[in-house]
């Protein structure tokens, strides 16, 4: 199954770009821009990355992002997000980026959203990715605060497809957003939000009812509620599911415990994602391989995953159709008998 993963044609749509920030480019920048971080080392970083939650994820995530200065910084990361993509036969992505985790600490937006799309476009014309950008909002600062930044966001327009929402779940309930969300979608953007991470099967109700977003990113916590998982399976409304994430956040004790198979089989549109491959332990292919080897699952069901996520990205219908015809050509190719 692991050779039938690796060059399986796959689409990314959960992928916090500050959490693809590897311990060797985090000293690297840290010694670039003059940072002072707490480690020396890359083995006394990836000794830290022993969470017990998604608070004591984000405390350290927060701080590795501080080494992020210029745009050239921004550029970097990316590109190396991008690469890996290649590696991995991702053909397209949806990115997340959280301006407020920099413009907080002075870094302007411009600096931001310019290194990460300079970036984009070279993945596009050098390494033919398709891509996104999405911008979160921190639900642990207030919604004036998320106003001001989609103040910020709208020279930039064309450029960012989505708004969503993602860090602390707890205590910030999606309908928090709720004004600044109907302003994001009535200026043309789309939304999605994280919801059902942490927090219960409400947060998805409410961020569908009240946010009106596209997609849920995690909502793993939907089977508590029946009645949802069968509005997620009439509605197709997609989740963005990131199981390796899930184990080191502890949200499921072990990959034999995560729903996503359950989900599959449900016939919910669930796809595969990786949301911060540097701390969590694993890109895409990492997170896939880590899902077929805890459940018997056939090659169709690992396609089905990339069918969902073709289904469920901010492609144009004929952009789909062709990533559809990759990936059925490619399941076609390994399910033939070999006579
Ligand atoms: N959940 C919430 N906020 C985040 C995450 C996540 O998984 N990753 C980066 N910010
Ligand atoms: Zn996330």
């Amino acid at each position: 199954m692991e050779g039938f993963i690796d060059l399986l044609p796959k689409v990314e749509l959960h992928l916090h770009i500050e959490g693809t920030l590897e311990p060797g480019m985090m000293l690297e920048l840290a010694k670039r821009n003059q940072i002072s971080l707490p480690y020396q080392t890359i083995e006394q970083i990836q000794a830290a990355y022993d969470f017990d939650d998604l608070q004591s994820f984000l405390d350290l995530y927060y701080q590795g992002a501080q080494v992020l200065q210029n745009e050239q910084d921004f550029y970097d990361l990316t590109w190396a997000y991008l690469q890996r993509c290649k590696g991995e036969h991702v053909m397209h992505t949806e990115i997340f980026f959280d301006p407020q985790t920099h413009t907080e600490r002075g870094i302007a937006f411009d600096t931001v959203v310019n290194g990460i799309w300079r970036a984009l476009e070279a993945g596009r014309e050098k390494l033919g990715i398709s891509s996104h950008l999405i911008m979160c909002f921190l639900r642990h600062l207030s919604e004036e605060a998320a106003f001001e930044t989609l103040k910020q966001a709208m020279p930039y327009r064309e450029k960012i497809i989505a708004v969503g929402l993602d860090s602390s779940e707890q205590g910030h309930p999606p309908e928090k957003f709720r004004h600044v969300f109907q302003q994001a979608k009535e200026a043309g953007f789309l939304t999605v939000a994280h919801a059902g991470e942490e927090g219960p099967a409400e947060n998805i109700w409410n961020a569908l009812k009240i946010l009106q977003t596209s997609r849920i990113d995690h909502g793993v916590r939907c089977t508590d509620d029946e009645l949802l998982v069968n509005h997620l399976v009439a509605s197709r409304v997609p989740l963005t599911v990131c199981p390796l994430s899930n184990v080191k956040l502890k949200v499921f004790s072990d990959m034999s415990q995560h729903n996503i198979a359950e989900l599959l089989e449900k016939g919910v549109c669930v796809t595969i994602n990786s949301d911060d491959p540097a701390y969590f332990g694993g890109y895409m292919t990492a997170n896939f391989t880590a899902v077929a080897t805890a459940f018997k699952l056939s090659k169709t069901d690992i396609a089905k995953f990339s069918q969902n996520a073709i289904e469920a990205s901010f492609l144009q219908p004929e952009q789909k159709a062709a990533l559809q015809q990759r990936v059925q050509h490619y399941l076609n190719m390994h399910l033939k008998p070999i006579i």
